[in-house]
């Protein structure tokens, strides 16, 4: 049967280190049968979370964007991949902000699997941690009953097309084909 994916990739730059490495996961999760859809953030409106906290209540967003439609794609995946390069140490605009938004329905993402893709100047998978720390104090401080299943390290890597000469490649082909 396969699971259902959601790959949100969410580099300024489509073709990137992090892209690159999530359209290897996603050639490694169909190859194993999966089910898998990309986002890549850039291409959607995604405004900043305004704090109003009407959602608390209404578990919708009064902001009118694609985070609606991003947010039930969200809730309909067993799996969720989050790609970002590490930006001063920590994700991208892009994917903070996407975090950011699920305030309206983060309680009722339960029991999703968590793959997270990083790329990065560093060659430090201990510098690297504190951008995984940010994952995981929204995967696993705030969704019920997440499951955190692997990690690809894009390290060492500048310029955009780097990793393509990088094992990181194969370990993201490798890591979605065990997926069924
Ligand atoms: C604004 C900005 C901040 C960055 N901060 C870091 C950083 O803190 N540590 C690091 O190792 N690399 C840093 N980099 C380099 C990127 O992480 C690196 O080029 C990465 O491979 C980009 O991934 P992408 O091709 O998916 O965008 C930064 C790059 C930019 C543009």
């Amino acid at each position: 049967m396969g699971k259902k994916i959601l790959v949100l990739s969410a580099s300024p730059r489509r073709h990137g280190n992090s892209d690159s490495l999530s359209d290897e996961f996603i050639r490694g999760a169909k190859d194993s049968g999966n089910d898998v859809e990309k986002i890549f953030l850039r291409d959607k409106r995604i405004e900043y979370c305004n704090g109003c906290g009407a959602c608390l209540k209404t578990h919708k967003c009064v902001i009118k964007d694609d985070m609606e439609e991003i947010l039930g794609k969200m809730s309909n995946a067993d799996v969720i991949v989050m790609a970002t390069p590490v930006y001063f140490y920590s994700v991208s605009a892009q994917m903070k902000t996407l975090i950011d938004r699920t305030y309206p329905v983060f309680k009722n993402l339960k029991n999703k699997e968590f793959y997270f893709i990083l790329s990065a100047e560093d060659t430090s998978k201990e510098r690297m941690s504190r951008a995984i720390e940010t994952f995981r104090g929204f995967s696993e401080y705030c969704l019920p009953n997440s499951h955190e299943m692997g990690i690809i390290y894009g390290a060492g890597v500048l310029d955009a097309g780097a990793i393509k000469d990088t094992p990181a490649m194969k370990e993201a082909y490798d890591m979605a084909l065990a997926i069924k």
